[in-house]
C-alpha cells in the first residue's frame, strides 16, 4: 500500500461575472480566481485491498461516493482504466464548507493531482484540469491553482500573471448560500454593474495590487447582501481597518479583504473576532 499527501488550497474569486444561462441548465462565467493558503490536507491509501473509504475531519460532509473527492478518484481511475486495490481518503478539513471558498472542489483536485503523481503522471496539468470539469465546475481550477482566468462553466483555463504580494482576511459569517437557488435568483434580476475583467487583467500584468483590489467585484455580492445585511457590516469593518477593498467570493457567504500588510490584517481580524469564529489571514499561493 501507498500513502500519498496533497495539498487541498482555497479559492477566491477577484472577479466573478454571470454571462448568461445555457441551455444545460448551468452558467456561463468569467472570473478571475486566485488559490490561498488556507488548506485541507488530502490523504490517500492506495492499494488497501478493502472497499473504498472516505474519512473527513469535519461533521456535516459526505463520506461516501457523494463526496467531491471520492468522485474525483472515480473519474480519474474510469477515464485512464485504473484499477487499484482499494483506496482510502482521509480529509483534514480547514476550509469552511457552503463559503465560496471551493472546498470541496480543493480536495478533489488535491485527489486528482495525487492520483496523477502516483501513475507517473500520464496526464498534463492542463488535461487534468479539464477531467476536473467532470467532477464539478470549480474543479479545473482548483487543480491549476494560482492566479487565472476561468470561463464557459469554469472548465476553460488562462494563467494569468501572479497576484502581487499582499495578505488576505476571509470572514465566514454562521449563514451558508444555496449555489443552485442563487443562480436561478441572478436569472431573474437585472445585473445592474460587472466587474472589469480586461482591467483586472491589465492590473495583475503591471502587477499593481492598488489597482488589482479596485478591479475586484462579484455579481453575487449585493444578491446576498441584499438578504444577509451583516455583509455590509463585515465589509464596513474592513473598510475601516485598511483593507483595499473587500467583496463576497464565489455564491458566498464568505468575504475577503486585500491588505497591504500583515499588521493591518491582524488588526481587521482582531475587530471581526468579537463576532465571528471563522476568520483567516492568507496569503495568495
Ligand atoms: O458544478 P457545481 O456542483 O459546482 O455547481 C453547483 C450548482 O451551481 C449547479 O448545480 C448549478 O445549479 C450552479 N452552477 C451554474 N453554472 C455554473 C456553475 C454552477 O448554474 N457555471
Amino acid at each position: 500500500m501507498t500513502t500519498l499527501y496533497e495539498g487541498a488550497f482555497a479559492k477566491l474569486n477577484l472577479t466573478l461575472d454571470v454571462l448568461g444561462k445555457r441551455e444545460d441548465g448551468y452558467h456561463d462565467l468569467k472570473s478571475v480566481m486566485q488559490t490561498v493558503s488556507i488548506r485541507d490536507d488530502v490523504e490517500l491509501d492506495i492499494g488497501t485491498g478493502k472497499p473504498w473509504t472516505l474519512e473527513c475531519s469535519a461533521a456535516g460532509i459526505p463520506t461516501d461516493e457523494t463526496n467531491l473527492a471520492w468522485k474525483a478518484a472515480k473519474v480519474y481511475c474510469g477515464e485512464l482504466g485504473k484499477e487499484p486495490d482499494g483506496i482510502a481518503i482521509r480529509i483534514t478539513k480547514r476550509i469552511p464548507s457552503g463559503a465560496g471558498l471551493g472546498g470541496g472542489s480543493a480536495d478533489a483536485a488535491a485527489v486528482l493531482r495525487a492520483l496523477n503523481r502516483y501513475y507517473d503522471e500520464p496526464l498534463s496539468i492542463l488535461a487534468l484540469a479539464e477531467l476536473g470539469a467532470k467532477v464539478g465546475s470549480d474543479v479545473p481550477f482548483c487543480t491549476l491553482g494560482g492566479t487565472a482566468m476561468v470561463e464557459g462553466r469554469g472548465e476553460r483555463l488562462r494563467r494569468l500573471p501572479n497576484m502581487p504580494d499582499c495578505v488576505f482576511v476571509v470572514c465566514k459569517p454562521e449563514f451558508s448560500v444555496s449555489t443552485p437557488e442563487l443562480y436561478r435568483k441572478i436569472d431573474q434580476v437585472a445585473i445592474p454593474r460587472r466587474p472589469d475583467n480586461q482591467a483586472m487583467e491589465s492590473a495583475l500584468l503591471s502587477g499593481d495590487l492598488q489597482r488589482v483590489a479596485e478591479n475586484v467585484y462579484n455579481v453575487f455580492d449585493p444578491v446576498v447582501t441584499a438578504e444577509h445585511l451583516e455583509l455590509n457590516y463585515i465589509k464596513s469593518i474592513f473598510n475601516t481597518y485598511g483593507s483595499l477593498n473587500q467583496q463576497m467570493t464565489g455564491s458566498g457567504s464568505a468575504c475577503f479583504g486585500i491588505l497591504d500588510s500583515f499588521e493591518y490584517a491582524a488588526v481587521v481580524c482582531n475587530m471581526l473576532k468579537e463576532n465571528y469564529s471563522q476568520i483567516f489571514i492568507a496569503k495568495p499561493v
